[in-house]
């Protein structure tokens, strides 16, 4: 098993305030993990820590074999790790366009046009919508910006955090496919989602969270057909 990332008895949290109790989990290399779980459980916590976020108490976490939990978010960045932010991900007084300028900081100019053609590839609203600002965008055109701010560093590893959350239906189809695509494409990938049904369905493996603490680890079809499980963990599973 060649994990990308291996967090063992991870405790984390605020000032002084813990969070998470003790999470163990990992993701192999070019796997699609989804973390699902209640409201204030911790998932958007633990993303953060991972990115050197949050203040941590104690584990260890590993990425590609190397301890990074004192490793700070832009040399994070330099090796691999990129994360889109659950609120407030794109610049809204800004174009598209300087959006993606912003995020490109790291690369030189030749590096940054390829880049560019690879982004509105694989989202051509952005193209279309370049020179307007982030703030007139759809929910949906603001996620696809998010995540292509995220892909400018060239991730190995991406985290994202409910980019479907408050997205119409067919929006939400459309982003959980691109995270898919980008999967197929080489990119390891770290979900935090509501949707559990419709993420699960994309996933390899499923993680349930609860009060700081990882309740189940299973594929993630198992998940989404023992009904016992979903019942249980979710209520009724959306
Ligand atoms: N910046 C913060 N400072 C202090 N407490 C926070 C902060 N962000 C979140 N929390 C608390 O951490 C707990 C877990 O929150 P979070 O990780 O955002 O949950 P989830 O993403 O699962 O909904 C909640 O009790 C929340 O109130
Ligand atoms: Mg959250």
């Amino acid at each position: 098993m060649d994990k990308i990332l291996d967090v063992n008895n991870l405790k984390s949290g605020y000032g002084n305030v813990q969070i998470l109790n003790g999470i163990d989990l990992y993701v192999e290399k070019n796997e699609f993990v989804t973390i699902i779980g209640p409201n204030g459980c911790g998932k958007s916590t633990f993303i953060k820590t991972i990115f050197g976020l949050c203040n941590y108490f104690s584990g260890d976490v590993f990425f590609q074999g190397n301890p990074i939990t004192k490793i700070r978010s832009d040399l994070l960045i330099s090796m691999g790790i990129s994360y889109v932010p659950q609120v407030n991900n794109v610049f809204s007084s800004l174009s598209v366009y300087e959006n993606l300028q912003i995020g490109s900081l790291l690369l030189d100019k030749n590096q940054f046009y390829n880049k560019l053609n690879y982004i509105y590839d694989l989202f051509p609203d952005l193209y279309s919508r370049s020179t307007d600002m982030a703030e007139s965008l759809s929910g949906g055109e603001r996620q696809m910006l998010a995540i292509s701010r995220a892909l400018l560093s060239n991730p190995k590893f991406l985290l994202l955090d409910e980019p479907t959350a408050a997205l119409s239906p067919k929006f939400q189809k459309i982003i959980i496919n691109k995270i898919s695509e980008l999967r197929d494409s080489g990119i390891t990938i770290l979900l935090v989602e509501q949707n559990a049904k419709l993420s699960l369905a994309s996933s390899d493996r499923g993680y349930i969270f609860s009060n700081g603490k990882v309740v189940l680890n299973s594929k993630a079809s198992k998940i989404l057909n023992e009904d016992n499980i979903s019942e249980y963990f979710l209520g009724k599973i959306k």
